[in-house]
Formats: C-alpha cells, sequence, structure tokens
C-alpha cells in the first residue's frame, strides 16, 4: 500500500482556497484541451468506480466520460446489482473495491455511510452526493461563476429554497472561498445552524423573505424542493415551499449582471419558473457540462497532486 496520505473529497472543506485555486486552473486547462479535441491521458489505466445509491444521469455521465478521457476507465456499480444490496458491511465493500481500483466515487444516502467508506479505503474517495453535501456540483458552480464572471470571492450568493445538501455545501464554500451566502428557506425548513461552524456562520445570512435574500446578489440559485430521499415529504414540501419559486421579480432584486443556477433535475414552474430557468441570466447548460471539467481536475488532483500545466 501507498505509505503517501491518501486525500479524500468527502465536503466542500476537505480542499484549502490555495487548493480550489489550483483546482479550478486546472479545470479551465483541461477543459481548453477537451474542447480542442487534444488527447490527455494522465490516469492512463486507472479505473474509478462509481457505486450509487441513488439515482443519476449528470454525475454518472460526468465521471465516466471525464475517467475516460483522461485516459482510465470507469465501472459503474449500483445497489440493485452488488453485494451492498443485499446487507454487506460498507467497511468490508470499501476494503475489497479498493484493492482492485484507484479511485472511488459514492452516491448515498447519509455522510456517516460515505465516511466510514473512506475510512477503510486504500484509495481517493469522492462525494457523488449525499443527503448532507454534494461538494462537486458547487465546485462546478464556482468554476462556471468564475468562467463567465469572476472569482467568487468577494461575491453575494443567494439561496433560495430547501436547506439541503446544496445549500450547506454552499455554506462551507462560502467560509472556504470568502463570499456572502444569502439563504431564504420557508418557516421550518430552516438551516439547522448547529450542523456549521461558528466562522462558517459568519459567511451566512438568513432571510425569512427570499425577494430580500436576492437582493444585490451576484449569483441566485436555487434546487428541488424534496430531494432524493426524501419523497414522502413532498406532499406536505408542495405547500410549504409555494412562495420560494425563483421568479423575474426575484431576478430584479439581484445584480444587473447576476447569473442563475441550478444544479437540474429542475422542475419548472416549482423551485423556478420558466422564464428564469430559460432566460438570459441562466447559465444551466455550462454548468451542467462543467461537472465534467472540475471534476477531471479533481481526480488527477487527487491521483496525481499539482503537476505543472
Ligand atoms: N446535478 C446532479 O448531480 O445531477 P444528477 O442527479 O443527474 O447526477
Ligand atoms: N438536492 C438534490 C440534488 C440532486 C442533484 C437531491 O439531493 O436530490
Amino acid at each position: 500500500m501507498n505509505s503517501k496520505k491518501i486525500r479524500h473529497y468527502l465536503q466542500f472543506k476537505d480542499f484549502s482556497r490555495d487548493e480550489y485555486i489550483y483546482v479550478l486552473e486546472r479545470a479551465r486547462y483541461l477543459k481548453q484541451k477537451f474542447k480542442s479535441y487534444e488527447t490527455y491521458h494522465p490516469l492512463h489505466d486507472c479505473t474509478l468506480a462509481m457505486i450509487f445509491e441513488k439515482n443519476s444521469t449528470r454525475t454518472r455521465l460526468s465521471f465516466e466520460a471525464g475517467i475516460h478521457q483522461l485516459g482510465g476507465h470507469a465501472v459503474f456499480m449500483s445497489t440493485k446489482d452488488t453485494q451492498l444490496g443485499r446487507g454487506e458491511p460498507i467497511e468490508d465493500a470499501a476494503q475489497v473495491i479498493s484493492r482492485m481500483v484507484d479511485i472511488i466515487m459514492i452516491r448515498t444516502f447519509g455522510q456517516d455511510v460515505l465516511q466510514r467508506f473512506a475510512d477503510h479505503s486504500r484509495v481517493p474517495v469522492i462525494n457523488g452526493l449525499t443527503n448532507e453535501y454534494h461538494p462537486c456540483q458547487v465546485l462546478a458552480d464556482i468554476f462556471t461563476y468564475y468562467e463567465r464572471r469572476a472569482p467568487i470571492s468577494g461575491k453575494t450568493v443567494a439561496w433560495i429554497g430547501d436547506a439541503n445538501n446544496m445549500a450547506y455545501t454552499w455554506a462551507e464554500a462560502a467560509q472556504i472561498l470568502g463570499f456572502k451566502l444569502h439563504i431564504s428557506t420557508p418557516p421550518g425548513y430552516q438551516l439547522e445552524r448547529a450542523r456549521l461552524s461558528a466562522e462558517t456562520l459568519d459567511w451566512v445570512e438568513e432571510y425569512d423573505d427570499p425577494l430580500a435574500a436576492c437582493a444585490g446578489a451576484d449569483l441566485v440559485t436555487t434546487d428541488v424542493w424534496t430531494s432524493m430521499g426524501f419523497e414522502e415529504e413532498n406532499e406536505a414540501r408542495q405547500r410549504a415551499f409555494a412562495n420560494w419559486c425563483v421568479n423575474a421579480e426575484m431576478m430584479a432584486q439581484a445584480h444587473p449582471d447576476a447569473l442563475f443556477m441550478h444544479c437540474l433535475p429542475a422542475h419548472r414552474g416549482e423551485e423556478v419558473t420558466a422564464e428564469v430557468i430559460d432566460g438570459p441570466q441562466s447559465v444551466i447548460w455550462e454548468e451542467a457540462e462543467n461537472r465534467l471539467h472540475v471534476q477531471k481536475a479533481l481526480m488527477e488532483f487527487l491521483l496525481l497532486g499539482r503537476i505543472g500545466h
């Protein structure tokens, strides 16, 4: 076994600001290579195991295409057709899978499951979404903002809707990269402040009124009212979130240059109007594509560390 300390990417705060600056630059470089059809295989012969306990379109495709483009190979595993679905202990699965591959991505329910897997893995583990966090998505969103506008440091991001995995990841990112996060959630669905450190909360402002949260924002973003794993709450959420639909009036409160993002999949007419998500401030398609580029940079960094351009 490699004696070098293994780095995992389980939540946004696992990397420093300086490491993000490197990874974002690297994503830009890899995207440019991809766009000019240049072959680049730094992860030649590497195998990525992708374990899914929840559905996915973007995460699966971007990781699978990404490792292939870097010269490696992906293996898709779901709970439906592996022994994980029949109760094999997560620690045993981690031991076995990490002896056969070079890097692992997992989408699962509890962050504790991901943590236990990582604790028993011999290779880097990446969070492909848990109930608590979705760091790869926020990384892609920050890269998209960087490409379209500027570094996110010093800016204001408005999060409208559920205090879900994306919202908590945005909160961690706000502290690490130094931007303000305005969060507006319906009563009963607020952020659990105890889950965030005092240093993180310094960067977060909560608003009852979503219009007020959007005031002066450089980026307005939202997500589904009901995340995967919470489907039994859907009816109650439909009622509670009715006024947390990002619309033109909210976008008008934001900076005139503000962007709109949504991690997708989206429900037009629920968390966002069609006018906004399909409108001129929306960058959702680039945002989705950028999952590919940032995750290539992430896998390269986790496996090879910093390399020269
Ligand atoms: N945004 C995102 O993670 O999409 P998928 O659920 O399709 O992977
Ligand atoms: N918050 C959503 C994100 C989906 C990509 C969920 O967890 O279902």
